[in-house]
């Protein structure tokens, strides 16, 4: 149904205004607590062999939402209610900012992948704030994600988040440090140990101060050299970070300016997963996001050691039914396999960690 939407009418239309107003229909459905829970009733997971906890968190499935398509925490309860274990909201930056000019975000239908620079459109962490305090009438995983405003210069990058970890981390179940979206001139340069150290611990103060201790991430780009990937591991087990959520969009690519995602960014992403893994074993969660299409790259992503997965541009081909589809086979999945997803999580990875 949602294909044969897509293939005649969806892909003719404008990416962005199609983006615009599914987020404006999920926001009204927000808003309607009846309904809202009778979808939650049917569609999200209750199969007790897809829980997982991690950092301390119960997330009711694995396949959480990635960051980029809330970006204002406006619909976070109705996409649970779809069926997502988790949402990431954001990236949120501390001041409000109109993001790149129009157009900015492309499909490419024949490789199942989407281009786009938005550059962190979004209405500021305060605005996020009111949004993400509003009492909730389905229970949904929220984890935040926060980026540099785009005025700031990269001198006053911690200052910047920080500003962002203030108001956000007390509302948040998980944080996320962003330093790899390709369309903020110069953020992905913080992923440098030398600036990203800093720039961690000042977050990571903040985060453990709140009455929960709100757990901290960092994402990172794929594009990063694999000793690169290996130092950022290492910094993460050195501040005692949560986890690390790889990754973002990739550069490496011959079309439209901006990240590539989906079907490109599968096999590098693993690359990156499995790398992580062997590198850190057990001790920092792992959260597996680029190319997820399917059941099977989900199973393929736990037993590589990802407790968590996200996928983005997944949903935007197989419609909002993807994630409640995915949840439902990997039910069926496990049980004939007579196994749970904490029980699959890094059955194929070295043990080194
Ligand atoms: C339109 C679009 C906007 C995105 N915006 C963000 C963002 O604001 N922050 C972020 O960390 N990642 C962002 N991402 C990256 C995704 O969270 C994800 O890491 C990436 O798309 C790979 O996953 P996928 O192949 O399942 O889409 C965005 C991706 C897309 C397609």
């Amino acid at each position: 149904m949602y294909r044969l939407l897509f293939s005649q009418v969806l892909r003719r239309l404008d990416a962005e205004a199609v983006h615009h107003a599914t987020v404006r229909a999920l926001a009204l459905l927000s808003t309607l607590p009846l309904l809202k829970r009778l979808l939650h009733r049917a569609l999200a997971p209750s199969d007790p062999a897809l829980r997982v906890t991690a950092f301390g968190v119960h997330f009711p499935g694995p396949l959480g939402l990635a960051a980029g398509f809330d970006k204002d925490a406006a619909c976070a309860e109705a996409l649970s209610a779809f069926g997502f274990g988790h949402v990431e909201v954001g990236t949120i930056t501390a001041h409000a900012q109109p993001g790149n000019p129009r157009p900015r975000l492309f499909r490419d239908v024949r490789r199942r992948a989407v281009i786009n620079r938005m550059g962190f459109n979004n209405a500021g962490a305060q605005a996020a704030a009111r949004r993400l305090r509003r009492t909730r009438g389905v229970p949904v995983v929220v984890g935040v994600n926060i980026g540099k405003t785009k005025v700031v210069p990269e001198s006053e990058a911690t200052a910047d988040y920080v500003t962002s970890a203030k108001e956000l981390a007390p509302l948040a179940d998980y944080l996320v440090v962003n330093v790899s979206s390709p369309n903020t001139p110069g953020l992905r340069n913080l992923q440098a140990v030398e600036l990203l150290r800093p720039l961690l611990a000042a977050v990571k103060e903040v985060a453990d101060s709140t009455p929960r201790r709100t757990p901290l991430l960092v994402k990172i780009a794929p594009d990063l050299a694999d000793d690169d990937v290996d130092a950022v591991a290492d910094l993460a087990l050195e501040l005692g970070l949560d986890g690390i959520i790889a990754t973002n969009t990739t550069i490496r690519h011959s079309g439209e300016t901006g990240g590539l995602s989906g079907r490109p960014l599968k096999e590098r992403s693993i690359e990156v997963l499995r790398r992580l893994r062997a590198r850190v074993g057990d001790r920092l969660t792992l959260v597996s996001v680029g190319g997820v299409e399917d059941v099977d790259d989900v199973w393929e992503r736990l037993l590589a050691g990802a407790t968590l997965v996200q996928g983005y541009t997944g949903m935007i081909y197989e419609g909002p039914l993807w994630a409640s589809r995915i949840h439902r086979r990997l039910s069926r999945r496990l049980r004939r396999h007579a196994t749970t997803v904490p029980e699959l999580i890094g059955r194929t990875a070295p043990d080194r960690g």
